[in-house]
């Protein structure tokens, strides 16, 4: 194993904005989780990046809380990893402002979750959505992060991160570190249970599309009985066969077994029961995971100590990258 010193920079990041769902457990935390031995972790709840769709205060909080108490629970240690709340090192919105004058109009205008989030409150498209990159390359880029575990659908904003941090370090030297995206090889695009063209998402209307790390099994059962399929009754995986294609992802990436294995254990076996062995081998992933949250979600006290300690080990990290850009354009810091 690596050594302190020359272990690598590893940063991630998940919004609270709402349940987390077994997309974002499958897709990033339990990467997070297999990282954390092996490289010099840094996570936080990306509470700023909220803000950019209209939250309800109150609820904002606890989602917040519960958020952080599910870092907790997948067994992020707090002494080994640096766990934190974004808006709580106030860092990530000085450098994200910099930034944002090192980034161009037509870069963000590109990006595909702006579009998509735009159509979907176009009551609310405000400049924060637009410039929802340049904070997400703020909090990689302050840390000096050299690999960022996340889901497939934030490859996109990875690729900006870079491009930012290249553009920054053209013309003012070896500022940043350039990082690079970790996507998982399974699991990195969960897709809905009930529309498995659409990507899984805690924000969908629909609670029968994704499953909260918090149901309980028969929640879990039943929707993944509901889940849509196809009707050829076959468990294989086929083009064509995205329900199914889904299932047996989430079956493989919660039971470690091959996608031939999972066919060959299903040979023959009807729909009916492989949904019902995909919701008990998920509903036993998240049991352990459920207990612990409860367990930190109850001490408030305890929480908060761990999310301040965290904050101050993340300010002293990121003023030191925030001074040196400073610095460097010339402001008298
Ligand atoms: P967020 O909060 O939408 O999602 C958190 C993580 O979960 C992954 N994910 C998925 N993976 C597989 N299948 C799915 N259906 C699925 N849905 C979500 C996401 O890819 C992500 O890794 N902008 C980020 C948060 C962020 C961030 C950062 C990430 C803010 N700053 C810095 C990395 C580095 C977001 O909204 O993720």
């Amino acid at each position: 194993m690596a050594d302190e010193v020359s272990k690598k920079r590893v940063l991630s990041c998940i919004q609270p904005s709402g349940m987390l769902t077994l997309g974002n457990y499958l897709g990033a935390l339990k990467n997070w989780k297999n990282m954390s031995d092996d490289y010099d972790c840094i996570f936080a709840v990306a509470d700023l990046h909220t803000i950019t769709v209209r939250q309800q205060p109150a609820e904002f909080r606890k989602h917040i809380l519960d958020t952080f108490a599910l870092l907790l629970a997948i067994d992020l240690d707090p002494q080994k990893n640096i766990l934190f709340l974004q808006s709580n090192v106030s860092a990530h919105s000085q450098l994200a402002w910099v930034l944002n004058c090192y980034t161009q109009f037509g870069e963000l205008n590109r990006m595909t979750q702006f579009k998509e989030k735009s159509q979907k409150h176009a009551d609310n498209v405000n400049a924060g959505l637009f410039t929802y990159p340049v904070l997400m390359a703020a909090d990689i880029l302050l840390y000096q992060a050299d690999l960022v575990p996340v889901g497939a659908d934030q490859k996109q904003h990875l690729e900006i991160t870079r491009d930012i941090a290249m553009r920054f370090n053209n013309i003012y030297g070896d500022v940043f570190t350039i990082p690079q995206p970790f996507i998982g090889k399974e699991g990195a695009k969960i897709m809905s249970l009930a529309d498995p063209l659409k990507k899984m998402s805690k924000s969908d209307e629909n609670q029968n599309s994704y499953v909260a790390l918090l149901d309980d099994k028969d929640t879990v059962i039943r929707k993944f009985k509901r889940a849509v399929t196809d009707s050829q009754a076959l468990v294989k995986k086929a083009d064509g066969k995205d329900g199914i294609n889904n299932l047996i992802t989430i079956y493989c990436t919660v039971t470690g077994k091959t996608v031939a294995q999972t066919e060959k254990e299903f040979e023959g076996v009807g729909y009916g029961e492989f949904k019902l062995a995909v919701g008990e081998a998920v509903a036993k992933e998240l049991a352990p995971i459920q207990e612990k949250f409860n367990y930190y979600r109850r001490d408030k006290a305890k929480l908060e100590e761990i999310y301040r300690d965290g904050a101050s080990r993340a300010q002293y990290l990121a003023n030191k990258t925030l001074g040196k850009v400073m610095k460097k354009v010339g402001f008298i810091y």
